[in-house]
């Protein structure tokens, strides 16, 4: 349970602030289908900056309970409320998340909830929202109980995502869906070009910031507590970079050599370009992505690390429309996808995807990697990537590749790092280290042999 008798909770007890109607409209944005991504850095925009680990706490919090907050909603209501009545839902999400998940003053939780609803034009919810709060008070024991009738709330999931979780992972479904539904540890990659790990670290330390080394990935660091990226020694000179531990294994297993000629297909924000650009000397690297908002973030991150790529905005189904015709040497393809293996830093997946997602992924997935195998030279790799924990976008996808495709070589990994699936490595979220991911390198044959 967070504490939340911080700095910004503090100030927030001395002003009068917006921040739970803040709080409310994103998660009515949300519960409208727009994704934190989006509205949480135009919520923060009308608050001050100290206000900030509040909101973000309260959306989070509330995404990551919404199903159990739910169905406590739910159940105190005297009569369901009208789907159309999306900011009270969403302020009654957010006063039962603070009652029930954190350690704010019950006095300030009534008192700023039902306050919002002045601000947020919902007077007549008042009365309401004030009953539906008090009942919560009174029936916290209860309460406790509710979650365990029903799946959905029990492990904080949609019911289709855990069906497809059991088929797919009978006997680790409930350990993955526990880990979905903590916070990722904060974890750095140092930039090795200035200084070592080991320095590193013990820059950390001396300005009283407690951090161990990754088990796997060489430059990893992983926070004992998260903090802001401006505490972290040398941030902004590129000393160091946020990325997830299971994420860097993706410079290491692409490999590149010196002289040769990479592309990053699906590459925005950018994170594995950099750290293919810092890992070696003398490439020639293009980072592509479709979507031009996110290229903008790629070049803000070079410029950042001071490291140079050739960052195009193009579509990686249509080459023709951005490829010179000159053959790439290596390729990483981190694949658009369910982003299943990552929901604890993004819990409001549970809201957004559905069901039929998973299978129009792996045909833009089936899209992507088939184009980019046409761009790779003979004996060039492709690292295959995604951030998912369904079969149907890592090792399906790739059996398929390879049983259509006669001139791949499926290369092995290693298995130290996580579940060998025959078509490549999964690692799964780890409640207190990694995030969920899935490798698969291939290689380009160079002499096709004929039957
Ligand atoms: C998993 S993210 C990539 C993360 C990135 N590799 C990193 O480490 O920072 C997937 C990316 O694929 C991009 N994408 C989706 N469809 C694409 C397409 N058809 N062509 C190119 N990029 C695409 C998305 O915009 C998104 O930025």
């Amino acid at each position: 349970m967070p504490d939340m008798n911080t700095s910004s909770q503090n100030t927030f007890l001395k002003s009068p602030s917006n921040v739970r109607m803040q709080a409310a409209l994103t998660i009515a944005a949300l519960l409208k289908g727009r994704s934190l991504a989006t509205m949480l850095p135009q919520a923060e925009s009308r608050l001050h900056e100290d206000e900030h680990p509040l909101l973000r706490e309260l959306c989070y919090g509330t995404a990551r309970h919404f199903f159990s907050l739910s169905l406590v909603r739910d159940r105190l209501l005297n009569k369901p409320l009208k789907a159309g009545e999306k900011n009270v839902q969403a302020l009654l999400l957010i006063g039962l998340y603070q009652l029930l998940h954190t350690r704010i003053s019950e006095h300030a939780i009534l008192s700023e909830t039902v306050n919002a609803t002045h601000k947020l034009k919902i007077i007549w919810a008042k009365g309401l929202i004030n009953a539906v709060l008090r009942s919560a008070q009174r029936k916290r024991d209860e309460i406790s109980d509710w979650a365990g009738s029903r799946d959905e709330a029990r492990y904080e999931h949609p019911q289709w995502l855990l069906n497809r979780l059991k088929a797919a992972w009978p006997n680790q479904w409930q350990a993955l869906a526990e880990a979905g539904n903590l916070q990722g540890p904060m974890t750095l990659r140092v930039n090795t070009r200035q200084a070592s790990r080991d320095d590193y670290l013990k820059q950390l330390l001396e300005g009283g910031i407690v951090a161990h080394a990754c088990r796997f990935a060489e430059q990893g660091v992983q926070l004992e507590e998260a903090t802001s990226v401006t505490a972290l020694p040398g941030f902004y000179d590129g000393s160091v970079s946020v990325q997830d531990e299971a994420a860097q294994l993706s410079a290491v297993l692409l490999d590149a050599q010196p002289g040769e000629r990479i592309l990053d297909a699906c590459a925005a924000p950018g994170g594995k370009s950099c750290h293919i650009l810092e890992q070696t000397n003398d490439l020639t690297l293009w980072s592509l992505d479709v979507d031009s908002d996110r290229t903008t973030r790629i070049h803000d991150n070079l410029s950042r690390l001071n490291l140079t790529a050739h960052v195009i905005t193009g579509d990686a189904t249509q080459p023709a429309t951005w490829w010179d015709n000159t053959p790439f040497d290596r390729i990483l393809l981190d694949a658009p996808c369910s982003a299943t293996g990552v929901i604890r830093r993004n819990p409001d997946i549970k809201l957004l995807r559905r069901n039929e997602d998973i299978t129009q992924l792996a045909i833009l997935q089936q899209q992507i990697i088939d184009q980019m195998w046409s761009l790779l030279k003979p004996g060039g790799t492709l690292l295959y990537a995604t951030c998912s924990v369904m079969p149907e976008e890592n090792s399906e996808q790739i059996k398929a590749f390879v049983e259509r495709c006669n001139d791949a070589i499926l290369e092995p990994l290693s298995p130290e790092y996580g579940i060998d699936t025959g078509y490549g490595i999964l690692l799964l979220p780890q409640k207190k280290s990694h995030d969920g991911f899935f490798y698969c390198r291939l290689r380009k044959k160079t002499v096709i042999m004929q039957d």
